[in-house]
């Protein structure tokens, strides 16, 4: 063999500058925070508004596309947006939750750097301090593929996004003041689908055409079912998975969960009701749109179409239905199923136990016996500069304890490029839904019952649906495998915004001893320092 003519190693070099400075497409947002009047159940509440809107504008992205997002603060208040679902490759600095970001100050403004990393599908943005979420400010964002990466089905005639979630007529302020105090929540008051109430959202459609709806439960609560009257879904994407095409009638979509299904406008031409309605509540709170042929005749014929309430096997069936096209292409072209995930053999087990022990005399949330307090500086900007006593490694057992709750900052430690298995046991008689930042990951397997290892047999290794929210059924478990690609501070959290707010979440910090910029990004430059950290620099521009 000859030597590498100087020619290809121009390329060469030319292949690798391009690599490492992307040439993805940059999309720039400026988003100003405000609080507004708003009446989504007829009563005149203060909502979290951006750019003056409720829900906040959508974000519309293709895959590995920079999004530059300048949110300025004008609350009275401190502020952060997490972004459900976006993985943030290396980056836990564009997290915007509690434990990676100072609040972004009352008056003041950050810009999140975000690349949306080999990613596709269905996803929302929230404000992730305090009891915001109760006021709005949350958004949907869609990631398109790429052109020339196939997409297993053809393009839809129009691509919607139902924001759908539970509702309280109180404020956020009033919200948190009651759990504060250590006092658990009444029952939301209602249902909204896109931040209206019943026939406050129209969605229209020319008969004979295929459409896009994109539904994400973005509540505090409860898990909601939505169907259409008369119609019939094609589920064709779970957050960021292409899905075997089935066909429901009805779709369960638990707590921070997002679908997409196709639907086809093939009835006769008249409105029809979209139903959406509370599941596994001993009150049903239900909320109807319209979906409206451009050549209708009129309203929508008869009562709303009943949905199912309490049953769980029902629910728990349609969750195991919900599988992987082997063969589609996810953001990348190779079909998804060239990864094997369930040929790895995995190098940890994290049990996760939920519990609700009431702890000096309050109402609190817990894993594993411990309740998540918050230190006085974010854990990622501790770890970063090295200061001690702000939060310690192993602060939360692998495995449930059964015992009393604490509080405690909890960070368990984890090591980059292990592959784990996470069992979330429910012991408690009430649904749980739990999500992962950074990660998505297989559901192998949930079924009802206390979990054992001979539960493994009846693990799904070939084709589990991958996303990043995985719903535990009352007195039942759910288990997932993750390879621990992404290092990072990572939340693991509730989704049910009580019990997340009272300490069911806490910390995964996948690590490198490496540490090399490759395996994660220094501290952004325009990264705020609060707490301990203030005074410090963040890095020379
Ligand atoms: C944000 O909106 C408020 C209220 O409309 C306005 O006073 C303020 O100037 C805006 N800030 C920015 C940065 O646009
Ligand atoms: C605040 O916005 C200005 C532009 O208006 C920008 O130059 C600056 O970097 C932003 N600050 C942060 C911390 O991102
Ligand atoms: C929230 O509601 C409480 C009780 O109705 C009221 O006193 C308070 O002013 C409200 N706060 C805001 C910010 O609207
Ligand atoms: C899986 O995706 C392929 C496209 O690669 C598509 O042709 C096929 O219909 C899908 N299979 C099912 C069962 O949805
Ligand atoms: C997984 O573990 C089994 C049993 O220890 C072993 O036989 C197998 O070779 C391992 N597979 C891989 C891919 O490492």
């Amino acid at each position: 063999m000859g030597r590498t003519s100087p020619m290809v190693t121009f390329f060469f070099v030319l292949l690798v500058a391009t690599a490492v400075l992307g040439d993805d497409p940059y999309r720039f947002l400026t988003w100003n925070i405000t609080y507004g009047d708003i009446w989504p159940m007829g009563v005149k509440q203060q909502g979290i508004l951006i750019n003056g809107q409720f829900p906040g504008p959508q974000i519309e992205a293709v895959t590995n596309d920079n999004v530059i997002i300048n949110v300025f603060n004008s609350l009275p208040e401190p502020f952060l947006i997490s972004w459900n679902g976006i993985q943030q490759r290396r980056n836990s600095w564009q997290d915007g939750v509690y434990g990676t970001n100072c609040p972004i100050p009352p008056g003041r403004n950050f810009t999140y750097v975000m690349q949306f990393k080999d990613q596709i599908g269905s996803f929302f943005y929230f404000p992730s301090l305090a009891f915001h979420k109760a006021a709005g400010g949350f958004g949907g964002i869609r990631v398109l593929s790429r052109p020339l990466i196939p997409v297993p089905f053809p393009p839809p005639a129009g691509d919607f996004t139902l924001l759908v979630g539970d509702w309280y007529k109180a404020n956020h302020s009033t919200l948190k003041y009651v759990l504060d105090s250590g006092r658990d929540l009444a029952s939301p008051d209602g249902v909204l689908i896109n931040g209206r109430g019943s026939d406050g959202n129209t969605f229209t459609v020319d008969q004979g055409r295929t459409y896009r709806f994109r539904i994400c439960n973005v509540g505090l609560a409860t898990s909601l079912n939505i169907r259409i009257q008369g119609h019939t879904m094609k589920l064709v994407e779970v957050e960021g998975s292409h899905t075997l095409q089935n066909i429901y009638s009805s779709l369960d979509v638990h707590l921070a969960q997002c679908y997409s299904v196709l639907i086809t406008a093939d009835q006769p031409a008249l409105d029809y009701y979209i139903v959406v309605s509370t599941r596994f509540t001993s009150t049903v709170l239900t909320t109807t749109a319209t979906l409206h042929y451009s050549n209708s005749a009129g309203r929508p014929v008869g009562a709303p179409p009943g949905g199912p309430t309490i049953q769980i096997d029902w629910s728990l069936n349609q969750a195991r239905s919900i599988r992987w096209n082997l063969t589609a292409s996810g953001p990348r072209p190779n079909p998804q199923g060239s990864y094997h995930y369930g040929l790895v053999n995995t190098t940890r087990t994290i049990r996760l136990a939920n519990s609700a022990p009431v702890i000096n005399g309050k109402q609190r949330y817990a894993v594993n016996s411990v309740s998540f307090i918050p230190a006085d500086t974010p854990l990622k900007v501790a770890d970063f500069y090295k200061i001690p006593g702000v939060f310690s490694l192993g602060s939360i057992p692998d495995n449930p304890t059964f015992g009393g709750g604490y509080l405690q900052t909890s960070v368990m430690a984890a090591n980059f490029r292990d592959y784990v298995e996470i069992v979330f046991e429910n012991y408690e008689n009430t649904m749980q839904s739990w999500h992962i930042d950074g990660y998505s990951f297989w559901i192998v397997g949930l079924d009802g019952g206390q979990w054992s290892a001979a539960s493994r047999k009846n693990y799904n290794l070939r084709d589990a649906v991958a996303r990043c929210t995985v719903q535990v059924y009352p007195k039942s478990w759910s288990a997932i495998y993750m390879p621990l690609d992404n290092v990072g501070m990572w939340n693991i959290r509730s989704e049910h915004w009580a019990r997340q707010y009272l300490g069911q979440q806490f910390y995964l910090r996948v690590y490198s001893p490496a540490n090399s910029w490759r395996d994660e990004n220094p501290i952004p430059r325009n990264a705020f320092l609060c707490g301990r950290a203030s005074g410090r620099r963040t890095r020379p521009l």
